[in-house]
């Protein structure tokens, strides 16, 4: 009895809940109210915070499913990047929630707090943009370990279920953070269109390149030689 009279954290909060999630230091990075440029930005803020957070963590995960790949632990890898996409596809609708922001509303925040900051800048997004080269050397090493290629697991995907568990978790991936980066050029599109000069003076039309830059093509392009393998066209 009585072990929910108070906290025995360390930190600031009068609860351990508030203690162990550190909410008070958390809250604390968001702009106070009265120093919003409108009322608009506390989610434009929010929305870019929470997705530094998850892209962080994915990057963390990544780096766990490698070490498991190199281990043979191909399994539990598989799970680990299954867990990536689906964080990817809640950062995905994350981005659908700001296209209910007023692009005028967005011009406020854009002109008034931004400085010259771009979604470019990111540090998750820009290390997240190396999974494939960071992934791809294990993967190769594996399937040179158990004397198989891509094609084959495609071939007999039964024979091979545990690699094709891992190319099919690698693929969901992929194809998570392309829908994302798809996402998040149609949220560009729809808040400041496609013709201007981004605050890098990038058009934001270049932002289509990157939703045809899936980061295992060789996985893809073994889709079409099976298809090729089983009826040359359709
Ligand atoms: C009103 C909302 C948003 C608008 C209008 C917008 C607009 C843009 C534009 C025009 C670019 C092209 C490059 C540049 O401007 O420097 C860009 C890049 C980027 N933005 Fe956003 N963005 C928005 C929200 C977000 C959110 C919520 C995220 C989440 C992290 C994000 C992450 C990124 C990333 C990672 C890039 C680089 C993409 C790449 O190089 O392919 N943006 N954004």
């Amino acid at each position: 009895m009585g072990t929910h009279t108070g906290p025995i954290l360390e930190g600031r909060g009068d609860s351990d809940y508030e203690r162990y999630v550190r909410v008070p230091e958390l809250l604390e990075l968001q702009k106070p109210v009265a120093e919003l440029a409108h009322p608009e930005e506390r989610l434009f803020q929010t929305t870019h915070q929470a997705a530094e957070l998850w892209l962080h963590h994915v990057d963390y995960e990544i780096g766990r499913a490698i070490e498991l790949i190199a281990a043979d632990d191909v399994a539990l890898a598989a799970e680990l990047l299954d867990r990536c996409a689906r964080i990817i596809n809640l950062l995905r609708q994350q981005i659908v929630i700001l296209e209910t922001m007023a692009p005028a509303d967005y011009h406020v925040i854009r002109t008034s707090s931004l400085g010259r900051g771009s979604g470019q800048e990111s540090p998750g997004f820009a290390k997240l943009l190396d999974v494939g080269k960071r992934v791809w050397p294990v993967f190769e090493a594996v399937l040179g370990r158990r004397s198989l290629t891509v094609i084959e697991i495609e071939r007999k995907p039964r024979e091979h279920a545990e690699m094709f568990r891992l190319v099919q978790a690698m693929l969901d991936y992929d194809e998570a953070f392309l829908n994302w980066r798809y996402s998040h050029m149609r949220l560009a599109f729809r808040v400041i269109g496609s013709k201007v000069m981004s605050l890098k003076n990038v058009p934001a039309a270049q932002l289509e390149q990157g939703t045809r830059e899936p980061l295992f093509p060789e996985l893809w392009e073994t889709i079409s030689t099976l298809t090729g393998e089983f009826k040359p066209s359709y």
